[in-house]
C-alpha cells in the first residue's frame, strides 16, 4: 500500500515539474545601454523581427525583450511585432514633477514598456546607486505596473575574497520592494567582473549562485520558483547553451550581442 502512495506521490511530482518546466519560458533581453543613432536603432528592431520571423520555431521556447535609450522607445516599438516587448534600462523613484532629467515609470508605461532594468551594475558604481534607492525605483515601476529586472552582482574582488553570496544576498534582501511577486519581478544575476570583458562564470558558479538567488527569494515570495532569474554577462551564441542548461537559469540579459539581430535570436537558438 505504502508503495502505491510512493509512486502515486511521485507522478504527481514529475507531473508539477513538467507542467512548471512548461510553463516558464525563456526570457532573452536585449539591454542595449547607451549605444547607437536612431536609424541603427530602428535597423536594430527591424532585423530582430525579421530574425524571429525566419524562425519562428524559437517563439516556443523564448519570449524576447528589447531595452533601448530612452528616446529610441518609441520609434522601435513602431518596428516591433507582438513578439518582442519593450523596456527601459532605468526609471525615476519618484512619481511625477521637478525631476531634471528624471523619466518615471508612469511615462515608461505610456509608451508601452511593460519592463524597466533596475540597479545595473553600470548604474550602482557609476551613478553610486544604492539598494535604498532601488527599492525605491522598483515599487514605484511596480505601482504603475511595469515588471522590475532587478541586477545583482559581486565584483572580481568580492568573489576573490569568497563573498559573492553575502553580497548578492544583500543586495536581494535591500532591493526588493514589499511588494515583490513572482509576476511583477525578474532578477537578473551579473558578475561584475563579467561584464563587457568575454569572461564568463563557470556553469558550477553559475548553478551555485542562481541556486542561492533561488533559496533566498523562496523565503521572501510566494511561488518563487516561477520567478525568472536570469543570467547575464557576455552572453553569446557559443555559450548560451551551456548556461541555459544550468537550473535556475530561466533566460539571459544581454549587453553586446543584443545589438545584432543574428547574435541576439542566435543566443534563443543555440539554447
Ligand atoms: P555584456 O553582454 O556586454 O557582457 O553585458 C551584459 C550586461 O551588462 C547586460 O545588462
Amino acid at each position: 500500500m505504502a508503495y502505491v502512495f510512493f509512486i502515486l506521490f511521485m507522478l504527481i511530482r514529475v507531473h508539477a515539474w513538467f507542467k512548471k518546466e512548461e510553463m516558464m519560458k525563456r526570457l532573452i533581453a536585449g539591454n542595449w545601454k547607451m549605444n547607437g543613432t536612431m536609424s541603427a536603432a530602428i535597423k536594430l528592431a527591424q532585423g530582430i523581427v525579421e530574425a524571429i520571423q525566419n524562425d519562428s520555431k524559437v517563439l516556443e521556447n523564448n519570449d524576447f525583450l528589447v531595452c533601448p535609450p530612452f528616446h529610441h522607445i518609441v520609434p522601435v516599438q513602431a518596428e516591433l511585432s507582438m513578439a518582442v516587448s519593450l523596456g527601459a534600462q532605468d526609471c525615476s523613484p519618484y512619481e511625477v514633477g521637478a525631476y531634471t532629467g528624471d523619466v518615471s515609470a508612469a511615462m515608461l508605461k505610456d509608451v508601452n514598456c511593460d519592463y524597466v532594468i533596475l540597479g545595473h551594475s553600470e548604474r550602482r558604481e557609476y551613478y553610486v546607486e544604492s539598494n535604498d534607492l532601488i527599492r525605491q525605483k522598483a515599487a514605484i515601476a511596480h505601482e504603475n505596473g511595469l515588471i522590475a529586472i532587478i541586477c545583482v552582482g559581486e565584483t572580481e574582488a568580492q568573489r576573490e575574497a569568497g563573498e559573492e553570496q553575502e553580497v548578492v544576498g544583500k543586495q536581494l534582501a535591500e532591493s526588493l520592494p514589499e511588494g515583490a511577486t513572482a509576476q511583477n519581478t525578474v532578477i537578473a544575476y551579473e558578475p561584475v567582473w563579467a561584464i563587457g570583458t568575454g569572461k564568463t562564470a563557470t556553469t558550477d558558479d553559475i548553478a551555485a549562485m542562481h541556486d542561492f538567488i533561488r533559496g533566498q527569494l523562496k523565503a521572501k515570495i510566494d511561488n518563487a520558483d516561477t520567478l525568472r532569474i536570469l543570467y547575464g554577462g557576455s552572453v553569446k551564441p557559443s555559450n548560451a547553451a551551456e548556461i541555459f542548461a544550468v537550473d535556475n537559469v530561466n533566460g539571459a540579459l544581454i549587453g553586446g550581442a543584443s545589438l545584432k539581430p543574428e547574435d541576439f535570436i542566435g543566443i534563443a537558438t543555440a539554447g
